[in-house]
């Protein structure tokens, strides 16, 4: 949430800071700004030069290229999710000290802002904007001021800030000097040859180095041509964590498809290829990256929590049913945003998942501070190794699904339910399987998923055209199905459809749907129903084809994600898509599939930007 970038070095500042705004751009697209800072200015030269703009990147980039300048070396840059004051050039980052010396940008929320405004408006400061990040550098100027260096200035600052924030300021009369400072909310720096980087995350520098430093939690960070150099809060010198990131650039760019959502849609089958590989040994048992935890932790274990938000909570609703399968350890999935404020029962044998793709979600990251406060182990399923969720949990497993840009989560939800699949067979093997024969048959239906998602993919025309064809309704309402495991997909086929194409989408549990929805059944309404294999579970099956004549006989056309081969359902429903057959449990990673290509090409077809909808942000770094 807010795409920061800083940079000092031989390079022109503003093209670095504007690329790695770019690539950042998916954390907030509401305003974006620039602040440099000129080497010897002539006569008449600016010292520093603050252009911001309301408005995605582009509109920045306009007024920018209307501009002839000297180069400079060092600048900053800003892409805004507003939390503070509406989207506007005033509001827009970077925000400038009183005296015009200091520029600065800001993720996160100060949460002391109002009255820390109101002591420096008695002290005369008028204030330009209504967002919280002025007052960080009204006071960093009036600190640089009182000492002349930019490091103690921030320094003085961070002690009198409360809430979450990363800063990084820039003053007029050092064109050699950034500096940042980090609470809570995420900064890397990248390490180049004379040159230097500082940045919500590697995105931004990947094109010049895949050498980088991440800054742990109340640290400050000051570079310059010469080198880098690390304090704590309390002044103190400290340390980053170095390490070396292993994709490229091509990873972060669209590579021939027209948006980075169709794009990651069709990385899936490779994605979930890359969670499961090396995972399971040669014994068939689950290795998993990270763990501070003995077996005999594991062992203890008599409940488990699941915690996470969005895409990634629908993850942690289908983990539920597979874990209580397979574990028969009680279950609970809970919404991070809610956990820590009901008093949820915790102690030393539970264990908590904490699942979040960028591993920065704040909800989620109060939520595991809460569970470790009350002795919970936590263990966490996240696709950003070294971010702040995983670094706080006694385990961990990466999704390894790649740097995922559009907002609307695909490939790290697949990756997400195949790395929880992992952990809940873990489970069963550390614990003792009740289910042994039926484990080793799900490990090896989950290591020929990836071969059924692309099988699946080669065939998506059909759900594109029903997309277009809803599209083309002017009451535009959709309502989603499902029952067990189909239900969290469901969710995460409504959740795609709002998000992107900005229409009434709804996901209920098929046979809530008499105790009131159906209601909103009308002549026409379509109806999606996941509808499970009919091998098995028949019962379950026969169940929700009561569900799709209850809704047709009140007017839903109904579009059915079914099994191959279920000519059940298709004697039931106006439209059905097939996917390939799998055991209940892992459907998931099939049916989910259709429904995201259904959401995009819909909002494609109503001229919405599927990689960047409204109002959104892929990472969500307030509460
Ligand atoms: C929806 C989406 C969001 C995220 C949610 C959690 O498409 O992407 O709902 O799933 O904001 O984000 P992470 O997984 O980063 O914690």
């Amino acid at each position: 949430m807010c795409g920061i970038v800083g940079y000092v070095g031989q390079r022109s500042a503003v093209d670095v800071v504007i690329d790695g705004l770019r690539r950042l751009e998916y954390r907030g697209y509401d305003s974006a700004g620039v602040a440099l800072v000129f080497d010897a200015p002539g006569e008449g030269d600016p010292v520093m030069e603050i252009e911001k703009k309301a408005g995605k990147l582009a509109n920045l980039e306009a007024v920018l290229d209307g501009i002839d300048r000297p180069v400079a070396h060092c600048g900053i840059g800003h892409t805004r999710w507003a939390t503070h004051g509406v989207p506007s050039d005033r509001n827009a980052h970077p925000h400038v000290s009183a005296d015009g010396k200091i520029a600065l940008i800001h993720n996160g929320i100060i949460e002391n802002f109002s009255q820390l405004r109101g002591e420096l408006e008695s002290g005369g400061v008028e204030f330009l904007s209504e967002t919280d990040t002025e007052v960080a550098a009204h006071l960093l100027g009036r600190e640089y001021a009182a000492c002349g260096n930019l490091t103690e200035a921030m320094t003085r600052v961070c002690a009198r800030l409360e809430g979450a924030f990363t800063l990084l300021a820039v003053a007029a009369d050092d064109p050699d000097t950034v500096v940042g400072a980090r609470r809570n909310s995420p900064l890397v720096v990248g390490v180049g040859e004379g040159e230097y980087f500082l940045a919500s995350d590697v995105a931004a520098f990947i094109a010049y180095t895949t050498e980088a430093i991440e800054l742990g939690q109340d640290q400050i960070v000051t570079i310059s041509r010469d080198g880098i150099a690390i304090s704590g809060f309390d002044g103190k010198p400290s340390e980053g964590n170095p390490f070396s990131v292993d994709w490229d650039i091509s990873a972060a760019e669209k590579g021939g498809w027209d948006t980075f959502m169709r794009k990651e849609i069709n990385e899936q089958p490779q994605a979930v290829a890359d969670t499961l590989r090396g995972r399971i040994d040669g014994n068939g048992q689950i290795v998993l990256d990270e763990v501070r935890m003995s077996d005999q932790d594991f062992r203890d274990i008599d409940k488990v929590f699941i915690i996470a938000c969005g895409t990634s909570y629908h993850a942690g609703l289908v983990t539920k049913y597979a874990i209580e399968h397979w574990t028969r350890i009680p279950c609970e999935v809970e919404l991070s945003s809610e956990f820590r404020y009901r008093d949820p029962v915790l102690d030393r044998s539970t264990l908590v998942i904490a699942i979040s793709q960028s591993g920065e979600t704040m909800d989620t990251l109060m939520a595991l501070r809460h569970a470790k406060d009350q002795k919970a182990r936590v263990l966490s399923i996240s696709n950003t190794v070294g971010s702040t969720i995983p670094r706080e949990s006694d385990a961990v497993l990466y999704t390894r699904a790649g740097i995922e840009v559009a907002v609307a989560s695909t490939k790290a939800f697949l990756t997400q339910l195949a790395a929880c699949y992992l952990v809940g067979l873990h489970l069963a093997q550390i614990r003792g399987i009740k289910y042994a024969d039926e484990v080793s048959a799900v490990l090896s239906e989950l290591v020929a998923t990836p071969d059924k998602i692309t099988k699946l993919l080669q065939d998506m025309e059909p759900v594109r055209a029903l997309a277009r064809e809803v599209a083309t309704r002017t009451e535009q309402r959709v309502l989603f199905i499902g029952r067990h495991v189909g239900y969290p997909v469901a969710l995460e086929g409504a959740l795609k459809l709002k998000e992107l194409a900005y229409i009434h989408a709804e996901g209920f549990a098929a046979g809530e749907l008499k105790h009131g929805p159906i209601s909103l059944i009308d002549d026409g309404t379509p109806v999606i129903a996941i509808v499970p294999s009919p091998r098995g579970r028949s019962l379950l099956h026969d169940k929700i084809i009561s569900n799709i004549q209850e809704v047709k006989a009140r007017g839903a056309k109904v579009i059915a994600v079914c099994e191959e081969g279920d000519d059940i359902t298709r004697v039931h429903a106006d439209h059905v898509i097939e996917t390939p057959a799998s055991p209940t449990l892992l459907a998931p990673l099939l049916t989910a599939v259709p429904l995201q290509e259904f959401a995009a090409e819909l909002a494609t077809a109503l001229d919405k930007d599927i990689d960047q909808p409204r109002n959104l942000a892929k990472s969500v770094t307030v509460e």
